[in-house]
Order: C-alpha cells, then structure tokens, then sequence
C-alpha cells in the first residue's frame, strides 16, 4: 500500500474534497519555512536521542534524509505536493518515504502546533536581522548624503507651511533617528520572541519526559516556555513584527511623500537619477516620481497585514486554532515589503541630489526668521508672549508692503519696540538664524555635524 500522504488517514475513512485540499492547504507559502522546519526536526530527533525515545543511528537516518530533503528543495527539485497541506507535513511524508520506519519516529512528543510556532520564530530572528542590515545602510545613506549638505540651507515646514530654516543635513538626519527607533523596536522583538515553544505539543505537552531545555539550546533559543496551552497559540510577537514593519513603511512614506513634492517643479528641491524615474506613455515632458509612489503605496499592503494579524488574533478561542495558519501569510507580506522599499530607498538616498543653490536663492520669503526675532527680544529682556505679538504684528505690515524683516528700518523697529537696536539685523535672515541656534539637537550645522560623528561611529560599531 502506498504511504499515506496525510498522518490520519486512519481517523479519516473519506478523501477530502478537492476543493478542501486548496483551501486547507498553506505549502504555497510556508515552504518558505523548510530550513527552519528541518533545523526544529534536527534538533527535536537529536532530543529524543538523548533521552532514549529513539537510536543513535535511527536519528542518523533521520537526520541524513532531512539533509537530503533541504537541499532538494533549495535546489528546487523537490516535488511539493499540496495534498500534504504545509511544509512540516510535506517534509515528514518525504521523510518517511525515503527513510521508512525510523521516519516515522520523528513525530514523537510533537505537533504541528508546537512546530509551526517554533518554525515562524527560527525564520522571524533571521527576517529581523536581514532587515536590521537593510535600515542600517539606509541610514547610512542618509548619514552620507547629510554629510554633503551641512551648511546648505532649506526651509523647514509645519503644517507645509515655512517655518524656521535649517540645513538640509538636520532634515536628513532626521530620518536616520526615525530607521534607529525601527531597529530598536526589531531588537526588542526578537528579544520577546526568542523563547523555545518546541516541546509544547498539541496544547498540553506530553507525557514522555521531552528535554525542552535541550533543543532550546541546539535552536539558540534563550530560553524555554512555560506554559504549553500559550505556547502553541501566542503569535503576540506575529502581530509586532508587523506592526514594527508598519512604523517601517510609515517612516519611508512620509520620506516618499517629502521627496515627490520636493521633485515637483514647484519645488524643485532634490533630482534623483533617472535610473529611479520613469516618465509616461503621452506626455513627453515627464520625469515621474513612481518608485517613491510605489513606496508610498506599498504601506498600505503593510497596514493591511497589521489590520489582518489583529483581526486574526481577536477572541480567538484557546489555543490553538486553524485560523492561526492564516498568520504567515501577513507576517511575509509585511517583511517582503519593508524589505524591499528599504533597497528602494536607499538606492534612491544614494542617488539623489539637492539643489542647494535653487533652494537658497528662495529663502527670504515666508518669514523664516521670525521665531528667531521674537528670541532676540527674549534676549533684550522682553517676555516671550509679548515678543511674540510683536513680531506677530511687524510680520503682517511686512506682508502688507511686500518686504523682509531684514528690510525694515531701524526706526521702524523701534515703534513696535524700544528694546530692539542695531545689533537686530544679525538675528536675521536665513543664513543668521541656523548659525545661532544654540540648543542640543537643534537643526544647524554644528548640530547636523555632531549628529554625523555620532552616526558614522554607531553604525560602523554595529
Ligand atoms: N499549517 C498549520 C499552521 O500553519 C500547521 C499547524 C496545523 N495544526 C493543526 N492542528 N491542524 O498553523
């Protein structure tokens, strides 16, 4: 008799229906999984060794044909067949195909409940520092290109409207802090996740006395679980990792989103090369943004596994319910596409290029320099809120006459304020404000150039 492709066939006396054979079925997407499930199994037989379930050379054969099995699949020659449901079924059907008997041991003490929650988070340690990597050389691209830019000027904005000037480094850096927190969050969730649930079973462990703190060590795992009946249905650090990518494409959005309207014309802050523009099928002129588009786009494809992960999560009853096999396919769906808008990225960073002199010869309007004039007076002693109705008032006569603030006259001035003398025209004008801001992290070039030491060391150390 053939071997049986599914473990119950002895419970279920009828085939199943086609039709349940693909909605049951979830190899298409967890093959991706098979070093993970073999390195689980390895360790598992290697387990059951030491504590006399199996032989030493039973777990040579299971060990030998595991081996065999992943490099067929890497390969790509391995037959994936999707009546055998998932990857740790596929993997133990061709087990015991190729093995026989001993194969059929491997399964001892063991569930797929255990398995695949042993399996998402092998693959999970890996994915966070694949993906740590990528958010360190992005921010090592911002680091580069903030290096250039130290004591060119821009505008920075709140609510999109002018609001005191800064040098681009600062604005550059500014994404650097946001990819730190990203990877600090992955950093603490591979510390949360980083527990061996493998020895849980189906929900309530096993009777056969399983060395959990022995294949906790093979898999470099810090420790074990406590508590089987969470251990086969936590997928609490499923639903952090995809929000950590979420904040991810969040932080690549609002630069994608920066970056399209500083191509535009009307802004004609940055270039990036060609290499990352396209153009359009009518109109000949254009040189469009799409990949920054694209980035912009693909967060949505991040929020929706996050919105999907809590929704498969919520009043789940306990433990373990089919509903969890779902998991994977948002938790690769939100990494593939953090993954790869971080390489979007920072090919563009790397390829981009300001137009300082354009950004600069348009500084003057939009008062810029108010804030910084209101502080002057704090400076003359005037009390801020007061300073502030001032120049709230000097700032709309400006706009009604179509001037400066560094057009105003001394005299002028001094009608709004006695305290304001000669020295006031070095507290304006874009250039004046930046060379005096004087607070830790502010956006200057002293700041910028501090921030790009501190950068260039940390990253190097990592
Ligand atoms: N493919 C399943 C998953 O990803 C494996 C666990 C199935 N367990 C079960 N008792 N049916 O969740």
């Amino acid at each position: 008799m053939a071997e049986p492709k599914k473990s119950w066939e002895h419970r279920l006396k009828e085939n199943p229906d086609e039709l349940a054979i693909d909605f049951v079925e979830s190899l298409s997407y967890d093959k991706r999984l098979y070093k993970y499930d073999i390195a689980g199994s390895i360790a598992h037989a290697n387990m059951l060794v030491s504590i006399g379930v199996i032989k030493k050379d039973e777990c040579k054969l299971i060990k030998d044909g595991l081996l065999e099995i992943s490099h067929e699949i890497s390969e790509g020659k391995f037959k994936f067949d999707k009546a055998c449901e998932d990857i740790h079924m596929a993997i133990e059907a061709a087990l015991i195909r190729r093995i026989g008997e001993p194969g059929k041991k491997l399964h001892t003490g063991r569930s797929r409940n255990d398995q695949v929650a042993t399996d998402i988070r092998l693959w999970m340690r890996d994915e966070i520092e694949i993906l740590q990597v990528k958010i360190s050389l992005l921010q090592g691209a911002f680091v580069k290109l903030a290096g250039k830019y130290t004591e060119n000027l821009m505008p920075s904005y709140t609510h999109m409207q002018r609001a005191q000037p800064i040098v681009i480094a600062a604005y550059l850096l500014s994404f650097v802090e946001q990819l730190q927190r990203d990877w600090a969050r992955l950093a603490n969730c591979r510390t949360l996740l980083n527990v061996s649930p493998l020895g849980s079973g189906a929900v309530a462990g096993s009777t056969l006395a399983l060395d959990r703190k022995n294949t906790c060590e093979q898999l470099g795992f810090a420790d074990i679980t406590y508590n089987s009946i969470d251990s086969v249905s936590d997928r609490d650090f499923c639903a952090e990792f995809i929000f950590d990518c979420s904040l991810v494409m969040t932080h690549l959005s609002k630069l994608a989103e920066d970056w399209i309207i500083y191509s535009s014309n009307e802004f004609g802050f940055i270039k990036t090369s060609d290499k990352y523009c396209t153009s359009s099928s009518m109109m000949p002129q254009k040189r469009n943004p799409d990949m920054l588009e694209l980035v912009r786009g693909k967060t949505g494809a991040a929020y929706g596994a996050l919105m999907a992960i809590m929704t498969i999560l919520k009043a789940q009853p306990s433990t373990y319910n089919r509903d969890l096999q779902e998991d994977k396919i948002h938790v690769f769906k939100a990494a593939d596409t953090a993954r790869a808008c971080l390489d979007m990225v920072k090919a563009i960073v790397d390829n981009t290029k300001f137009n300082a002199k354009h950004i600069e010869a348009n500084l003057d309007g939009g008062f810029l320099d108010a804030t910084a004039l209101a502080e002057y007076l704090v400076k003359k002693s005037v009390p801020f809120r007061t300073a502030h109705g001032i120049v709230g008032t000097v700032v709309a006569d400006c706009e009604a006459n179509a001037v400066k603030l560094g057009d105003v006259e001394l005299g002028e001035f001094k009608k709004h304020c006695a305290s304001i003398e000669e020295d006031v025209y070095l507290s304006l004008g874009a250039a004046n404000v930046v060379k005096a801001y004087a607070s830790a992290g502010a956006a200057g070039s002293a700041q910028a150039q501090e921030q790009i030491c501190y950068w260039k060391k940390t990253l190097s150390e990592r």
